[in-house]
């Protein structure tokens, strides 16, 4: 028997309507704020997200999906979405030919070679934000508010956001060298990873999951005293804003993340679990100011961030149905009728009507099931009789009723079942 691949998932009909359905939302939230979709090639040279991600972060180090194709091209399969998004604006001038700042957002599949665990896969679905062309403090917390919202929306209210920030060039140099000099006489006490990271990016030693509790890290320098006045000032806003805003945070002088090209602002939104005590990120982002001249392009302030679709709809609680109400199951009776109810089925779907017929069912009892599995509300039947008559019954399983619709005009038919829909409505909201 064939297997899927480790790490991967099929999304079964069950669960693909429940993705739909936040994919849809998602886009509408986003859209509110302005934003508009892009979607760029799952396939990137290697080289930009080698670029973009850092020869230090666990994705190039350990967990990209990388070939040759057949033109022995040097191929990465996204583990993100920011750099594609960035090297396409880059690349279609998109800076030029439209008012900044862009504000886009994209979902779609993602591919890491880690461990997979519980929310955790090598091919997972993402969706992101990416803010390009603006460097006010004001949009860092707008971006958090669109992520805050989204959770909100969808009833999550058991999260918090962890706020930190990396300060701007001038205080990240002085933090980095800061750094430096402090673990360069403690090299021996830390983990084979963080001596890697000593020579190539010191910050992300602060990140270690081996060493997080060692005295030597508790005691490092803090990024707060390095931080250039421009620095605490952004800061000091993005924090008063999202006050203001009632949107729950902490600051967290420890957060680093885990990609390179972050600057300034950064955040993750990490959900607790009452019943388990644990807790995980669930939302990601943070300014890259440096990503898109690093990159070829012009200086852009940047900001965005990106959601595990597999974590966040792990979360929702889908209490209510995702199933459509409007559904028709055409009941023939007879080859005559088969044929001419063809039609009228196609007829009702171009007006918006789920409907269906069992092409196999020889019995009445046949095509009863298949009402019944098909959660049908109307029964719509014809044998020869009711051909010759130019009419079908209407059975009407949600109010138990059965009538002859008149069909020679088919407008009639349209009208009937509109009716009884709008009756269901009104009786639904006279309920509440
Ligand atoms: P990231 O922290 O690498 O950031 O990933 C963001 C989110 O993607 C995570 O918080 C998690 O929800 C989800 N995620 C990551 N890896 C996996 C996985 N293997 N399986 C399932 N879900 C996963 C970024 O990707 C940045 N591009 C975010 C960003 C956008 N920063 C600025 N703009």
């Amino acid at each position: 028997m064939y297997t899927k691949v480790k790490g991967t998932y099929d999304l079964l009909p069950n669960d693909a309507r429940k993705y739909s359905y936040i994919e849809d939302f998602l886009k509408d939230t986003a859209s509110l704020f302005g934003y508009e979709e892009i979607r760029v090639p799952i396939l990137a040279t290697s080289d930009l997200i080698h670029r973009s991600t850092g020869e230090s972060s666990d994705i190039v180090t350990k967990e990209t999906y990388d070939f040759k194709d057949r033109g022995d091209r040097i191929i990465t399969l996204r583990p993100e979405g920011t750099a594609p998004v960035i090297r396409s604006i880059i690349e279609n001038k998109l800076y030029a030919t439209n008012a900044l700042p862009l504000k886009l957002f994209y979902m779609g599949e993602m591919f890491r070679y880690e461990r997979p665990q519980k929310g955790r896969f090598r091919e997972f679905r993402q969706f992101g934000v990416e803010v390009v062309g603006t460097s006010s403090p004001y949009m860092d917390a707008e971006v958090i508010l669109l992520a805050t919202t989204i959770f909100k929306d969808l009833n999550i209210n058991n999260f918090k956001v962890r706020l930190n920030t990396l300060g701007d060039d001038e205080s990240r140099n002085n933090y980095r060298n800061a750094l430096k000099e402090y673990f360069s006489d403690k090299l021996d006490s830390l983990c084979e990873d963080c001596k890697k990271r000593f020579e190539k990016n010191p910050l992300r030693i602060l990140d270690c999951k081996v060493d997080k509790d060692s005295e030597i890290l508790l005691n490092a320098p803090k990024v707060s005293d390095y931080l250039s006045q421009k620095s605490k000032d952004d800061f000091e806003i993005v924090k008063s804003y999202l006050d203001e805003l009632d949107v729950p945070y902490v600051v967290d002088e420890k957060l680093v993340r885990g990609l390179d090209y972050y600057t300034n602002t950064i955040f993750e939104f990490e959900l607790l679990d009452s019943e388990s005590g644990q807790s995980g990120t669930i939302c990601a982002g943070g300014r890259y100011d440096n990503l898109t001249s690093d990159l070829d392009g012009p200086k852009l302030g940047s900001i965005g961030f990106a959601f595990g679709l597999e974590r966040l709809i792990s979360i929702v609680n889908f209490d209510f149905d995702l199933t459509h109400s409007i559904n028709c199951q055409f009941i023939p009776i007879g080859e005559n009728a088969k044929k001419n109810l063809l039609k009228v089925m196609q007829y009702l779907r171009t007006m918006g009507f789920i409907s269906e017929m069992n092409y196999e069912a020889t019995s009445l009892k046949g095509h009863f099931k298949s009402a019944d599995s098909n959660k049908a509300r109307y029964l719509i039947i014809q044998g020869d009789d009711e051909l010759e008559r130019g009419v079908v019954k209407v059975k009407d399983k949600l109010n138990n009723t059965e009538e002859e619709v008149d069909i020679k005009d088919l407008n009639n038919l349209l009208d009937y079942l509109m009716d009884l829909e709008n009756k269901y409505l009104d009786d639904i909201s006279e309920g509440e």
